[in-house]
């Protein structure tokens, strides 16, 4: 397997990863992964995708040193379990340590098992379990 990160936005691919993880993906930014703080992973196994994450390099005034957001990960189905989830975080580790970051964090919920093992297994450490996470809609 290889995790290979994207700048240039090839429209099937893109539209192919985004479909396969059950999003509709609307509109194609070419440019989007060009950004250096802005990082897609994708995993391939024999050519074909098997799965893929994209994640921020943010800053904030108070840090000297800037941390990295896992928006999202997914596994397609036929590929999950054989060390994909893995395999991308470990390469976002990687990353993330080349960009001098002070850690990676990433929301999930209680009730998706799949996404507590993986982040656990991979060093994940639920800092805070009061943390409480408010959406304001716009
Ligand atoms: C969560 C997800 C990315 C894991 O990817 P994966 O490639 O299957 O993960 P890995 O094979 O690297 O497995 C990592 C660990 O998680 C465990 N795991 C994976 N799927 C699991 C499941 N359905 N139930 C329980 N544990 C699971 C694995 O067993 C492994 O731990 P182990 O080695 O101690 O057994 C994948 O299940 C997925 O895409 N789910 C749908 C999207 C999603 O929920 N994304 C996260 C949103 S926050």
């Amino acid at each position: 397997m290889k995790v290979e990160r994207m700048r240039e936005l090839d429209g099937k691919l893109i539209s192919h990863l985004f479909q396969a993880a059950g999003v509709a993906f609307i509109a194609a930014n070419g440019t989007f992964f060009q950004d250096e703080d802005n990082i897609l992973l994708v995993a391939r196994e024999g050519g074909q995708a098997a799965g893929f994450l994209y994640a921020y390099v943010l800053e904030a005034p108070h840090d000297l040193r800037p941390k990295m957001f896992l928006y999202s990960i997914d596994v397609f189905p036929e590929f999950q379990r054989r060390g994909v989830g893995t395999a991308l975080i470990e390469e976002l580790k990687r990353l993330a340590s080349d960009r001098n970051c002070s850690e990676i964090f990433v929301l999930t919920n209680a009730s998706n098992p799949a996404a507590n093992r993986l982040y656990q297994k991979t060093g994940g450490i639920r800092e805070n379990p009061d943390d409480v996470m408010y959406v304001y809609p716009l």
